[in-house]
């Protein structure tokens, strides 16, 4: 395990694979241009320790040439590559072999075809040691790569975050922070606000109903609020997008959290999908979901109940209470073959006292592979 700043680490591509991927791309390149001598053109900074490597190993005559762009902040491209140090040599009717460490979203490459397209250069390749294809998003051919990479941050052999990691002569990701995040299911009844409050208390988690996030941005009337009070003013379900935005928010207000309790989202396999996209960006992921089961009868004995005590009309009716259960059952059932797929499906006796069923849910969660990084 290895912390840079406040992220964990861990080994990911050995030294010995790294090094057969530059042998093989220095083999490959030579032998592509057997009669020529080609301008190698380094990518600074990133790029410093693989171009060593390789022209070390590239057993041709070749020269050497240096620019130096920016366009990574913390773990994520800010989408502005910054030029710091241009290109000294002319390069007219030379063939121009770009190293870079890394391809990611492609922008520091379109610079780099923007600071040769009026140089009139006789070819221009490009050789990357590492490619994120599902990253990538422009157009211009990747010639040359030593090893593709998932969507994934990584560190080492020249890559850094924040300016450390450089020195490391293997490449290591990003680890998933170690975190409970929790998605409560239950029927109308079956205690989940009640539980939820238990289990906030006890492992320090944030408690997200989207219900209360709804509320609280319309009353804030932030920007997210009006636009969602637009559609509810009109009877419409508030568009997945919206609700996405609204729990980004609530998360990144939240950056220190050891985990959260999702509420009331996701409802649909869409939702759980954009739940995973929007935790993954972040480096997390649900741990667990976890439904609270009780019998329809038990579950209708107390909100009829509670219908007396609060005076909520949907409380009061037993056949419109029959109709939430039946959306419930149709709505879940897919959420539960989706999360059972993954092995993160948990189903809880929700019949007890209060303390029982905190019990029974701290059984499920203290088992849960939360990841160890701390
Ligand atoms: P692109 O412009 O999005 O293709 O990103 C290229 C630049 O982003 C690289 O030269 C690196 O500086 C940086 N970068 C991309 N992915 C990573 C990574 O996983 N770790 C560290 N830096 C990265
Ligand atoms: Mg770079």
């Amino acid at each position: 395990m290895l912390r840079l700043h406040d992220k964990y680490f861990e080994p990911f591509i050995s030294a010995t694979d790294i090094d057969r991927s530059v042998e093989r791309l220095a083999r490959q390149i030579s032998s592509d241009f057997p009669g020529e001598v080609p301008i190698f053109v380094v990518v600074l900074n990133g790029a410093f320790m693989f171009a060593s490597d390789f022209l070390k190993k590239y057993p041709r005559n070749c020269k050497i040439s240096f620019v130096k762009l920016a366009s990574y902040q913390g773990t994520s491209s800010s989408g502005q590559v910054k030029h710091l140090i241009g290109l000294e040599e002319n390069v007219e009717g030379q063939t121009v072999i770009v190293l870079e460490d890394v391809i990611d979203t492609g922008n520091t490459l379109v610079e780099i075809h923007r600071i040769f397209s009026g140089m009139n250069v006789k070819k221009i390749r490009v050789a990357t040691l590492f490619y994120k294809p599902e990253a990538y998003k422009q157009s211009f051919p990747v010639d040359y790569v030593g090893m593709k990479l998932p969507e994934r941050f990584v560190v080492g052999y020249g890559l850094d975050y924040d300016g450390l990691g450089r020195n490391l002569p293997e490449i290591y990701q990003l680890k998933e922070r170690n975190m409970i995040n929790l998605v409560l299911f239950g029927k109308p009844g079956a205690g989940k606000g009640t539980q939820a409050v238990f289990l906030k208390e006890k492992y320090n988690l944030v408690h997200i109903s989207t219900g209360d996030v709804f509320r609280y941005n319309i009353k804030g009337e932030t920007e997210l609020g009006k636009l969602a009070k637009q559609y509810i003013d009109r009877g419409e379900l508030v568009p997945d997008e919206v609700t996405i935005n609204m729990l980004q928010a609530e998360v990144d207000k939240n950056q220190g959290a050891e985990g959260f309790i999702f509420d009331g989202f996701p409802r649909t396999t869409a939702q759980a999908d954009a739940l995973d996209q929007l935790l993954k960006a972040k480096g997390m992921s649900v741990s667990a979901t976890i439904a609270l089961e009780a019998d329809d009868e038990v579950l209708i004995g107390r909100l009829l109940e509670r219908g007396k005590l609060s005076g909520r009309s949907d409380d009061q009716d037993e056949s419109k209470i029959r109709f939430r259960f039946e959306e419930y059952n149709q709505k879940t059932a897919p959420l539960i073959d989706y999360y059972k797929k993954r092995g993160k499906f948990f189903s809880v006796n929700g019949i007890g006292s209060i303390e029982e069923i905190t019990t029974r849910l701290s059984e499920v969660i203290e088992k849960l592979d939360t990841a160890v990084n701390k």
